[in-house]
């Protein structure tokens, strides 16, 4: 197996009803983590990017969040329609998609 350029892993914590934190899975991650994986395949692109769900990252009440490495940008409030942008932009562009970012002060 080739070394992936770039991982993107997608938060898919879930939480019982009514914890304070919330969690993604209650905001839809599961939606975006299929569509990640649709895209992957659509594009062939196995040999060049990675997507993993992933426990909790952190912020939870901005989600679904999602950081890409090896650059560690975290995008936040993702649905499905965010996703191809994210290949086209940054995956395979090199450019972080700006407007999906988290606030470089969400890690406080
Ligand atoms: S539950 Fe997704 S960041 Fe915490």
């Amino acid at each position: 197996m080739a070394k992936p350029q770039k991982h993107v892993f997608v938060c898919s914590q879930t939480r019982p009803s009514g914890h304070p934190r919330g969690s993604c899975s209650q905001k839809g991650c599961n939606e975006v983590l299929q569509t990640f994986w649709q895209e992957l395949q659509r594009r062939n692109l196995f040999d060049r990017i990675s997507v993993t769900y992933s426990g909790c990252l952190g912020p939870c009440d901005g989600g679904p969040n999602v950081v890409v490495y090896p650059e560690g940008v975290l995008y936040r409030g993702l649905t499905k329609g965010d996703v191809a942008a994210i290949f086209d932009e940054h995956l395979l562009g090199d450019k972080p998609v700006e407007r999906l970012r988290a606030p470089a002060d969400v890690w406080g």
